[in-house]
């Protein structure tokens, strides 16, 4: 039906018989004239009617409202004198309409278009109107050319595209499971994969060497700006490899990935090992376009005469106290705001936040008094400070402190006006610890299949695996690992877990049974697309970058998912409704 999209001609097509296709934008009628804004994917062009040109067409344009599907038919001309607009791709020439065929009507729209104000219920339930913005468009053709970059890369790579399961059995990624109801099997129920982990490993006992997928995973999480309950991964593993292939390849895929969008990232990324992103930054997923780095100060606080400080400080296995250096803050902030920093720390669990100013005659603050005059040069010359510096100090246990200092350091970077947003600052984040305790209880921190490192050692949480996650500025858009391929390091780790060998069989008893019939040393990593969309696209939300999201009552606005089903239908599923509770 169409020669050319809106924005596909320009001047060099003076004169040229177009038909264009798309949706009345806006109409203006100018003394008998009638000038319709067309819109198609690409954008706007200006059609005009002029019943001196073409009597018909201009009778049926004189119909024409918002968001009417119109054909039309016409020659390019270029506009005149002093009538250009320079906001328009195409504002140098418009099209002269000889044919106008209006396709179908349109009732008034639930809410404006382009208005940015609009409320996100209003546009997700009316999604197939909010994807008609230009924007959204732009976001889609990205997330398509960025997935045909990411395939192509790993195509190059000898990875072969595989599609496993999606009724399938619970997935080891510690989320809830979204269940499926059997019909055949009254009762039993199939997991919705929360990542294609166990089969991606099965594949590799099954020869193919390199996989890939753009998977769809489902999580029933708790849900953020930058989760949602059923999101895409780019999902890998390699066979005879180790964490340098993995990254390598991951490297490759992410330039290309990066350059669609017109971005050139350097690579080998940094890396940072677990321990050395929380010491200093308090977060497994640091944000490095700015630096703000959280210095130990604990050995200085064990001298000073204040005895909660120096009893918090005498245990640096257990606790820590870190101070943190807030550039010329002195002059950016008053003490008020200073004492609001301590209001924020406490929604964490912080128990108060300290601070020092450096003055040109000292530091200075209520704690100064606590401090050997040696000491507090100590604290001058190991946090680097200048003359208007501010040092925050929070004090207490190891991971409380990581916490509450790392949400502080964003919180500071946000109020200080320093984040760089056309920055991509890549990190790669490695040895995890294998284990960690959660209300005394031992769990696997990536997953149990994840390969360790020192696994002689003796305490657990000094135990280190070979896993590895992604970070962009701030962000985890990817997380992976060496696997364990040997069955007697297999049912070690199983026993440190407390998983005992009916649970282990129960479970997983299908991959630890092909792990007996040769399985290759393998690894591999998953990369979030959404993600990585959502911060190449500069969107605020993951919702931003899926067509038809959920909300974050994991609810879909435009079809009312999740709803109730007849009754015939439960029964023939063997499910009686007991309670209707709502979280
Ligand atoms: P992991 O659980 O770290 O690893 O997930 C990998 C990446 O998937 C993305 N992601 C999400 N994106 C949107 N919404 C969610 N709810 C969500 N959950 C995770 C993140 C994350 O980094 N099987 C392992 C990978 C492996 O070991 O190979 C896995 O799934 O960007």
């Amino acid at each position: 039906m169409r020669t050319d999209y809106c924005t596909g001609i320009d001047e060099k097509d003076i004169g040229k018989e177009v038909s264009l296709c798309g949706w009345v934008n806006s109409y203006r009628d100018h003394g008998g004239v009638i000038f319709i804004d067309l819109r198609d994917r690409s954008g706007l062009v200006q059609l005009v009617c002029d019943p001196a040109d073409n009597v018909e067409a201009h009778k049926i344009a004189n119909e024409v409202r918002d968001e009417y599907v119109i054909i039309a038919k016409g020659k390019i001309r270029a506009r005149g004198e002093g009538l250009e607009n320079p906001n328009l791709k195409t504002g140098k020439i418009e099209v002269v309409v000889d044919e106008l065929t209006i396709e179908n009507a349109s009732e008034a729209l639930p809410f404006v278009i382009n208005d940015e104000k609009v409320n996100e219920e209003i546009r997700l339930k009316y999604r197939y109107l909010d994807l008609r913005k230009h924007k959204m468009f732009e976001t889609f053709k990205l997330r398509s050319k960025a997935t045909i970059a990411a395939r192509n890369v790993l195509d190059a790579h000898g990875f072969l595209e595989v599609e496993t399961p999606v009724l399938t059995k619970s997935t080891p990624e510690g989320a809830r499971d979204y269940l499926v109801p059997s019909r055949v099997h009254g009762g039993e129920f199939y997991a919705l994969p929360q990542s294609p982990q166990l089969f991606k490993q099965l594949l590799m006992v099954g020869g193919f060497d390199r996989y890939f997928q753009v998977a769809k995973c489902f999580r029933d999480e708790d849900l953020r700006a930058d989760r949602q309950p059923e999101f895409t991964q780019i999902d890998m593993e390699m066979s005879f490899a180790d964490q340098e292939d993995v990254i390598k390849v991951s490297e490759a895929m992410l330039e290309a990935i990066f350059k669609e969008a017109g971005v050139e990232i350097q690579t080998p990324f940094p890396r940072i090992t677990y321990k050395e992103a929380m010491e200093k930054y308090g977060s497994d997923k640091p944000d490095l376009r700015y630096d703000l780095a959280m210095v130990d100060v604990e050995d200085i606080f064990a001298r000073c005469s204040n005895e909660i400080f120096s009893t918090i400080a005498s245990d640096t296995k257990k606790n820590r106290i870190k101070a943190l250096k807030c550039p010329n803050g002195d002059n950016i902030f008053s003490k008020r705001q200073m004492k609001g920093f301590e209001d924020y720390v406490r929604k964490f669990g912080a128990s108060g936040l300290g601070y020092f100013q450096y003055k040109e005659e000292g530091l200075k603050g209520p704690l100064t008094k606590f401090f050997e005059e040696s000491d507090l040069q100590e604290i001058v010359d190991r946090c680097d400070l200048k003359v208007g510096d501010v040092v925050f100090f929070g004090a207490g246990e190891k991971k409380l402190v990581w916490d509450y200092m790392g949400r502080f350091r964003i919180f500071l970077a946000e109020q200080m006006d320093i984040i760089p947003e056309d920055r991509f600052e890549f990190v790669w984040v490695v040895d995890f610890p294998m284990f960690e305790v959660e209300e005394g209880k031992i769990k696997a921190m990536h997953h149990p299949f994840t390969m360790p490192k020192n696994l002689d050692v003796e305490d657990l949480e000094e135990v280190e695996s070979i896993a590895y996650d992604i970070v962009l500025n701030g962000v985890e858009l990817g997380g992976g690992s060496v696997r364990i391929h040997k069955s007697d390091i297999q049912a070690k780790i199983f026993e440190l877990l407390g998983i005992s060998d009916e649970e282990a069989q129960e479970k997983f008893g299908f991959l630890l049974e092909a792990f007996k019939y040769g399985a290759p040393p393998h690894a591999g990593i998953a990369f979030g697309l959404d993600r990585i969309i959502m911060l190449l696209s500069g969107s605020e939300s993951i919702r931003d970058v899926i067509a038809f999201p959920k909300t974050q009552r994991a609810q879909c606005l435009l079809t009312q998912a999740p709803s109730g089903v007849d009754g015939e239908q439960l029964k023939e599923l063997s499910i009686r409704i007991r309670e209707m509770k709502k979280v």
